[in-house]
């Protein structure tokens, strides 16, 4: 690539190039890219788009760097920086939900017509509070819900040709983590009602047995079953319970959230149970209990072949922003998230 298109492509720094000028446009360059940055961008073919994360999404803020993307992920064309100097040039800015203070003045003055913000968050609607007061603010979303203009899940099922179905050894048959207890919430009711009809393996923070993080999998895994509920129940809202805690562990997850139908455009039919699949508790605990195990290997049929992939990583989320770049909808802001989001 040219200086001269490397310029070009820069906004606030279109000096017309002529070998007179090049020594100023380096200058220039240098002015707002550090010596190393101006090489590789040098370097490079095309122009890495500039994604400005105005807070991280989580405190601990990590060290990345800018070429994080490539480095980890192998997603070209994206240079990431958390440098609010640079917004003027940033073409995207992303602002996760739970960094956005309450006030408007927290966010940039002016935005440059070429730049685009993303409002980023994967929290339900019901733990996602103050939305009214971003209306006509953000061009695009990042949610877990299927028509986000970036679809961020949390996890998939990627194909991967030497995987084959492998059952962990069992000693339980369900077990629960759970470190948010509230009585009335759906799945605690559900829980009670199930649990008059089967022992229930609780674990988490609310039955004051913790696991350490490298636990958890290890744990769940000795259950044939595991719940897979939701702490509240909205479409495409299918989290880590399902992905990390049931099907990476190797349990079956007996799922409490959207409509089978939903959870079928994720992942296949026969791999889960829906608590909605049964008229009562009794019932559910008695097939649970009375299962084959010619039955309950049928459930692992989609292990062949697939693996799961979680997304539990903010810089691969944000670095997802630049593959999805090319195809996304120009010029438009949302007039009315809460709205959108609610629906
Ligand atoms: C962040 O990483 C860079 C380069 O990898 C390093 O030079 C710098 O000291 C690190 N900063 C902190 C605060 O760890
Ligand atoms: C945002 O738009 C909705 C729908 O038009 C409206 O009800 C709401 O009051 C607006 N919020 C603000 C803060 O203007
Ligand atoms: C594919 O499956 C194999 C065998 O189970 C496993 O070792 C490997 O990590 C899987 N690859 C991915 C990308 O998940
Ligand atoms: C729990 O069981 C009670 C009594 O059988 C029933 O009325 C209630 O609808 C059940 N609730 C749930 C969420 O299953």
């Amino acid at each position: 690539m040219s200086w001269a298109s490397l310029l070009r492509a820069r906004p606030g720094m279109k000096a017309v190039l002529t070998a007179g000028v090049l020594v100023t446009t380096l200058w220039h360059l240098r002015h707002f890219l550090t010596p190393s940055e101006v090489s590789r961008e040098a370097s490079k073919h095309t122009k890495p788009l500039l994604v400005l994360v105005w807070e991280w999404p989580s405190k601990q803020v990590p060290n990345i760097s800018g070429d994080v993307c490539r480095e980890l992920y192998g997603i070209t064309g994206c240079w990431l920086t958390m440098d609010k100097q640079l917004l003027g040039q940033a073409d995207v800015v992303v602002f996760p939900h739970t960094r956005l203070q309450p006030g408007r003045d927290e966010l940039p003055k002016e935005r440059p017509p070429q730049q685009h913000w993303v409002w980023v968050s994967l929290e339900s609607p019901s733990n996602t509070k103050g939305l009214s007061r971003w209306n006509q603010t953000f061009n695009w979303v990042m949610t877990y819900r299927r028509d986000s203009d970036i679809f961020m899940p949390y996890g998939k099922l990627v194909p991967n040709r030497s995987a084959t179905v492998n059952i962990p050894a069992k000693t339980n048959l369900v077990s629960w983590v759970i470190s948010n207890y509230q009585r009335t919430q759906e799945r605690a009711k559900v829980y009670r009602n199930l649990s008059r009809h089967l022992h229930v393996n609780v674990y988490g923070r609310a039955n004051k047995k913790p696991l350490c993080k490298d636990c958890l999998l290890a744990t769940t895994s000795k259950s044939k079953f595991y719940l897979a509920f939701e702490n509240s129940i909205h479409q495409d809202y299918i989290t880590e319970k399902l992905w990390r805690n049931s099907l990476m562990a190797g349990t079956v997850p007996i799922v409490l959230g959207p409509p089978r139908a939903n959870y079928e455009q994720f992942i296949p039919a026969d791999s889960f149970i829906h608590v909605d699949d049964f008229a009562s508790p009794a019932e559910l605990a008695s097939f649970l209990r009375t299962m084959s195990a010619s039955r309950y290997r049928q459930f692992f049929a989609w292990q062949r072949g697939h693996s799961v992939k979680l997304y539990s990583d903010w810089a691969e989320r944000i670095c997802t922003i630049c593959s999805a770049y090319p195809s996304l909808r120009r010029g438009r802001l949302y007039p009315d998230l809460q709205t959108w989001f609610g629906s």
